[in-house]
């Protein structure tokens, strides 16, 4: 008998739950090494020698969302745009799509699609983080792309203990940028994390929150949730993780990194395998919840 021979390995077996989101580390590589990088921490599968083919990868992402019936996928890295043919390619088999890029590759021309693009703080100090002449290309890449196409371009900042008291030089730098918006997340620390980058505790970082909740106030163009950013005060802030991500809403979406022998692995969130939830900042969990109450005080 004339078996077929499969083209492409079959992705791990991530079992039979549905995820309606999902991400995806399409190349462990970058350009860059930022200081508070998650993806190069120890636990954390990132060697740039496991990689998968571009074509492995489209037929393995088409496998994982008919079974798990994905709908939207974030497309990162390393950085995402060193791959960006199969990101375009592999944008065509979701419903929504979004990409996360460091912007040194160019903003690209996504029409309908969200394009983050991160910086984090003001020209300076963002170079000391991000790497020299970082801020004046991200710069560069933002007016080149300015209003090519209907692209929504957002600036990120992560928030860290060194950077944060530059959140509002930040803001008045880019606010006048060719952008939809200037996001805020901050740190994720890692479990034995205590360096430059980490809060001790919750309570430690309360008066970063309420600063950024008065600066939106009177800057427009910051897009955070003030329900989402009040849900990260001390206060409230486990209620929305748990002390080990037990409550966490980030935990529905599948995290697919690239791993040993170029087969997708699955970490234990989006931000790898050691993280401290009780330390977590990371907006999206605090914004699931936010939405999440509005929807039930809809109903
Ligand atoms: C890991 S990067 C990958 C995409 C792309 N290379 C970039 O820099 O945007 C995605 C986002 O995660 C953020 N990030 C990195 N390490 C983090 C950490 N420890 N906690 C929270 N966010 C982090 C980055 O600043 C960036 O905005
Ligand atoms: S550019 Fe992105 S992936 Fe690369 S080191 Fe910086 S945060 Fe990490
Ligand atoms: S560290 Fe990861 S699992 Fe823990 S609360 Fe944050 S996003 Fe959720």
């Amino acid at each position: 008998m004339n078996e077929e021979i499969p083209l492409f390995q079959e992705p791990t077996d991530f079992g039979e739950d549905e995820f309606s989101s999902a991400l995806v580390l399409v190349t462990n590589a970058c350009n860059l090494r930022c200081k508070h990088c998650f993806v190069y921490r120890e636990e954390t599968p990132n060697e740039s020698r496991d990689k998968m083919t571009d074509e492995c990868m489209l037929y393995q992402l088409r496998r994982l969302r008919d079974k798990h019936r994905i709908r939207s996928m974030l497309f990162m890295g390393g950085e995402p745009l060193i791959k960006s043919k199969l990101v375009f390619e592999a944008m065509e088999l979701f419903e929504q799509s979004s990409i996360v890029t460091n912007g040194t590759y160019g903003i690209p021309s996504v029409p309908g699609h969200l394009v983050t693009v991160s910086l984090d703080g003001p020209k300076a100090l963002n170079d000391q983080i991000r790497g020299e002449g970082v801020f004046d290309k991200v710069r560069q890449s933002i007016f080149a792309h300015h209003l090519k196409d209907d692209t929504t371009v957002m600036l990120q900042m992560t928030v860290t203990k060194k950077n944060a008291e530059f959140i509002e030089a930040f803001v008045e730098q880019v606010e006048c940028w060719p952008i939809s918006g200037i996001a805020f997340t901050f740190y994720v620390p890692d479990q034995d994390d205590h360096g430059e980058n980490a809060w001790n505790d919750l309570v430690e970082r309360d008066d970063v929150i309420r600063k950024l909740i008065e600066l939106k106030k009177i800057h427009p163009m910051i897009k955070s949730n003030i329900g989402a950013l009040q849900l990260m005060l001390s206060e409230y802030s486990l209620s929305a993780t748990g002390l080990h991500g037990e409550n966490c809403r980030l935990k529905k979406m599948l995290p697919l990194y690239v791993g040993k022998g170029g087969q997708f692995e699955r970490t234990f969130c989006c931000y790898g395998n050691n993280v401290d939830c009780s330390r977590c900042g990371a907006y999206g969990v605090f914004n699931s919840v936010y939405n999440q109450q509005r929807r039930n005080s809809r109903a």
